[in-house]
């Protein structure tokens, strides 16, 4: 099976071809993931909330996202896996930024990582491609920034702030990344920077103009509470299926039909008696 690259995902725009991408945080969603046309699958660090049930995405370690991403690489054979470089593993120094992605590379099996952040991440951005790391950049709504936000507002409304994610674009592009999320943001300006910017730009939350989009596994699968946020959309609610086959278990369990004759293995006969004889 041919393992997508980072120019396979470069192609994709320059044909105008829209593409899917998708978070996996485990070995099973992997191969799951892997074995449809997701070119790209990303450990996000929302991780911290879908799976490790945190408030935010802040507090995952850089052990925790290895652990996950180690599984994601041992479930993938066709699609590139992008890591997520959790809050703090990148931030202070270039020096961390090339250890912590390092690490992702070397013990997890990555193909690339993301981090957030525009201009001011160009040094890191530079030094991780110059060093043979792919990179993913990610502006607009950046998660990590949450509590500078107050909150998960949409970035990207006034005339500056729109100036400014323009030229965080451009930074990173030119700092080598191979592709750009562009998270909450109007719609209007996910078309501006798509359109100004010669790397895919990945949207979510980021209108439908934007070269590929990207979406939470457990958002489009309705495995995440019961608030759907406004950027993503249930394509299934996987966990009332979860739930009705938990009930049936239970049933067969509590009216001894489970586990049945084919799901039981037996003693021989000579062993039965045997046992029976010593038993008495
Ligand atoms: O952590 C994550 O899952 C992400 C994507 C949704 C872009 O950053």
């Amino acid at each position: 099976m041919k393992k997508i690259t980072i120019n396979y995902i470069k192609r994709l725009k320059s044909e105008e071809q829209p593409f899917a991408t998708l978070t996996a945080y485990d070995y099973t969603s992997a191969k799951i993931v892997d074995a449809t046309d997701v070119p790209i699958i990303l450990v996000g660090d929302s991780a911290a909330m879908v799976v490790l049930g945190y408030e935010t995405t802040i507090p995952v370690t850089m052990d925790e996202m290895i652990m996950l991403t180690s599984a994601v690489c041992r479930g993938t054979q066709r699609a590139l896996v992008i890591a997520d470089l959790p809050f703090m593993s990148y931030q202070a120094s270039i020096t961390d930024a090339l250890h912590s992605a390092g690490r992702f590379m070397k013990e997890a099996g990555v193909s690339g990582v993301k981090l957030e952040g525009g201009i001011r991440m160009i040094p890191q951005i530079r030094a991780l491609v110059d060093n043979g790391i792919p990179v993913m950049g990610h502006i607009g709504l950046t998660p990590q920034s949450f509590h500078q936000f107050s909150g998960y507002t949409v970035q990207g409304k006034s005339v500056k702030s729109i100036e400014n994610l323009i030229a965080d674009a451009h930074a990173v592009t030119e700092a080598g990344a191979f592709s750009l999320v562009l998270e909450g943001i109007p719609a209007e300006v996910g078309k501006l920077i798509t359109d100004q910017i010669s790397i895919p730009t990945i949207g979510i939350g980021a209108g439908p103009y934007c070269d590929g989009q990207i979406q939470v596994f457990h958002d489009i699968l309705g495995l995440y509470g019961d608030f759907i946020p406004k950027h993503t959309k249930q394509f299934g609610k996987i966990s009332e299926h979860i739930t009705e086959a938990i009930q049936a278990y239970i049933q067969q369990v509590e009216n001894r039909s489970f586990p049945a004759e084919e799901n039981s293995t037996h003693l021989s006969t000579s062993v039965l008696k045997n046992l029976s004889s010593k038993q008495t």
